[in-house]
């Protein structure tokens, strides 16, 4: 596991934005795992500027969302299909038949679920998957005590999680309770990880991700135990890690 302190925001989306720009130019067939929320707008805002000012070719992606809320119409404002129209889709020459964001309005949702599934092994599996996280150590909706090995289904959301959300919606009764969610162990099958976080009130969950043990009391552990796992955090997510974290080298061959 990786983990890279940045300055500020706008330098932590930089470097995110850089890898998967990375993956699309030597695959230009990459499947990429997307989130929503603030963390990840700044990587968008990037990517966009990398297509429109370097040409950076997304006709061939093909994209799966990590969550939705269940029972919201995908054009309502604060649904993750119309967040990521709004911030990525409709500035970058993706095929809008290639991105999926989970359906929250499915009649039978665990079909879809598992459809979701298979949508994503018929493409080959994601190259990378983006991820933000909640301050309660939450990845995609997959809430303390989510088991590890989880796959995509709808979950119940944390009161913490709803409060966190209600800033977007009129009032509290109108934040959604549920959402469909890739589960950890669809997460954990991605071949890259990505993981943002940026200001101190995800501190805490920053420090328990990195140097805590592994536990499904805080779902973003299990980074730990992914082979390629890249965690990317602002000076202030960053504050309350307790060692040094020298980068890696990448120069793997020396002639
Ligand atoms: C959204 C998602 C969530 C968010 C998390 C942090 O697709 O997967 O886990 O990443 O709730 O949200 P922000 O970025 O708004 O702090």
């Amino acid at each position: 596991m990786e983990v890279l302190i940045k300055e500020s925001y706008e330098e932590m989306s930089k470097q995110a934005a850089e890898m998967i720009a990375d993956i699309v130019r030597r695959k230009p067939r990459a499947v990429l795992g997307l989130a929503t929320g603030s963390t990840p707008v700044g990587t968008y805002k990037e990517l966009i500027r990398l297509h429109k000012e370097e040409g950076l070719d997304f006709s061939k992606v093909t994209t799966f969302n990590l969550d939705e809320y269940v029972g919201l119409q995908h054009d309502h404002p604060q649904s993750y299909h119309y967040f990521m129209a709004e911030n990525l889709f409709n500035h970058i020459n993706i095929n809008p038949k290639n991105t999926h964001v989970p359906d929250g309005t499915a009649k039978d949702i665990p079909a879809f679920c598992q459809t979701y599934e298979e949508w994503i092994v018929k493409a080959g599996g994601l190259d990378v998957q983006l991820l933000g996280i909640g301050g309660n150590g939450h990845i995609a909706f997959n809430e303390p005590g989510s088991s590890l090995g989880s796959r995509t289904r709808v979950k119940t959301l944390d009161e913490k999680t709803r409060q966190d959300n209600a800033r977007f919606f009129k009032n509290m009764d109108e934040v959604p309770k549920y959402a469909i969610t890739m589960g950890i162990g669809t997460i954990m099958e991605a071949r890259q990880l990505i993981l943002l976080a940026n200001k101190e009130s995800k501190a805490a969950a920053i420090a328990q991700t990195c140097e805590g043990p592994v536990t499904a009391m805080v779902p973003a552990t299990i980074v730990q135990l992914h082979p390629k796992a890249t965690i990317i955090v602002d000076k202030a997510a960053g504050s309350k890690l307790s060692r040094e974290y020298p980068a890696e080298p990448h120069i793997l061959v020396v002639s």
